[in-house]
């Protein structure tokens, strides 16, 4: 008999595995995926660790956190500064003093913010009714048309006239020539790639792949007294209030026979005309010199029913939806719910690893 039966080998799931051992509980780790790690599962290809799942850069501003993530293996220095296309044009991200440069020819500070003002001024409106009059509202209309307007409406699926002003609550403004993407205090890839991470986490604890916790549930139950569940939410009831909705992607990766592709590892294409909202260079998050390269061109795309879910989409509808199923799994005392799919909540790695380690603690 195990004390834990986990569901799910992703960053949730294995953090809680890794403690609960520690504490000489006896866990069972299953995954209906053919791998460990859930989405932050890289692979060797060509030498170079792969994000199979799309860009995954570790950043937090907690010390434990980068601490604890540190104990299984190193980090490099890499700092994510992202280049925007749009058309022929090559921006810098996050918005900065690089951007207005190359936007506007300005060079000091007092000139970008003065060019913003007398684009803010142009447009005044004061009750945004959707994401394109909010976004002008915040940054003007030159940023929202080269670099906001055709990547959002690509990301979502539907054009920005028709999507919620909430979706973006502000836009990172920084009048410093500072690329770097995060404000975090600590960032880095890990060395070796994330899925060495995982199989530190893992060893030493029995791991059944290729195993959904539904096609044999109440067998697979009774193998443990608690249950720690990672999948999604609304699956683990059925479907009994209707299904969460997300937006889904999809990935192609390419092997080129060429030493540096795009020069950098994360390429945004800001243009609706271009279909993929990215291109990621996996070599250039561990400053990679082997002789090929290999690329992840990025799609965003519908989602329904039994496709890969990424991106949930917290409407009121979903939220609402989310709150019954919620009600239910806290009825149930013997399943603990975290991660991703279960709260149905987009997170970052650091925010996976601080709710495990505090779900573990609550219980051991
Ligand atoms: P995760 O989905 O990883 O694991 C759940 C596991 O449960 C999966 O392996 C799944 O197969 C398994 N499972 C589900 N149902 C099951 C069933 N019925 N039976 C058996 N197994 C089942 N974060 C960050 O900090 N920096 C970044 O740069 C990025 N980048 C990024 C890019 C993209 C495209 C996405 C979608 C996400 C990110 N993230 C990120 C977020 C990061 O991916 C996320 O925080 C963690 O992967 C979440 O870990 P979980 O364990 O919660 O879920």
């Amino acid at each position: 008999m195990y004390d834990y039966l986990i569901v799910g080998a992703g960053l949730f799931g294995s953090i809680f595995a890794h403690e609960a051992k520690k504490k000489g509980k006896r866990c069972l780790v299953i995954d209906k995926r053919n791998h460990i790690g859930g989405n932050v599962y890289t692979k060797n290809i060509e030498d170079i660790n792969v994000h199979i799942y799309g860009a995954h850069i570790f950043h937090t501003s907690n010390k434990e956190v980068w601490d604890y993530m540190n104990q299984f293996v190193e980090f490099n220095r890499y700092t994510n500064s992202p280049i925007a296309i749009y058309k022929d044009e090559l921006y810098n991200l996050p918005f900065n003093m690089n951007t207005f440069n190359k936007l506007w020819g300005v060079k000091t500070p007092a000139e970008a913010k003065r060019k913003i003002q007398e684009q803010l001024a142009e447009v005044n409106i004061t009750e945004p009714k959707n994401l394109e009059e909010q976004a002008i509202n915040l940054v003007g209309k030159d940023i929202y048309e080269k670099l906001i307007k055709g990547y959002t409406e690509k990301q979502w699926g539907i054009k920005a006239t028709v999507l919620p002003a909430f979706i973006i609550k502000r836009l990172p403004v920084r009048f410093t020539y500072d690329n770097n993407y995060f404000n975090d205090k600590y960032q880095g890839i890990p060395i070796g790639g994330y899925t060495k991470i995982i199989e530190k986490m893992l060893d030493g604890i029995e791991v059944r792949l290729d195993t959904d916790f539904f096609k044999n549930k109440d067998e697979l139950m009774n193998l443990a007294n608690k249950v720690v569940f990672t999948g999604m939410i609304d699956e683990y009831f059925d479907y009994k209030f209707g299904a969460l909705e997300y937006r889904s992607l999809r990935f192609e990766h390419e092997i080129l026979n060429e030493e540096n592709h795009q020069g950098n590892a994360v390429v945004n294409y800001t243009e609706y005309e271009v279909p993929y909202t990215r291109i990621i260079e996996h070599k250039h998050f561990e400053f990679g010199i082997q002789p090929k390269t290999v690329i992840t061109k990025e799609y965003s795309t519908n989602w329904s029913k039994g496709d890969d879910p990424y991106y949930p989409i917290n409407n009121d509808t979903n939220n609402t939806t989310y709150q019954k199923y919620k009600e239910l799994a806290d009825k149930e005392t013997n399943v603990i719910f975290g991660g991703r799919l279960a709260e149905y909540k987009y997170y970052d790695m650091h925010n996976i690893v601080e709710q495990a380690l505090k779900r573990v603690r609550e219980q051991i």
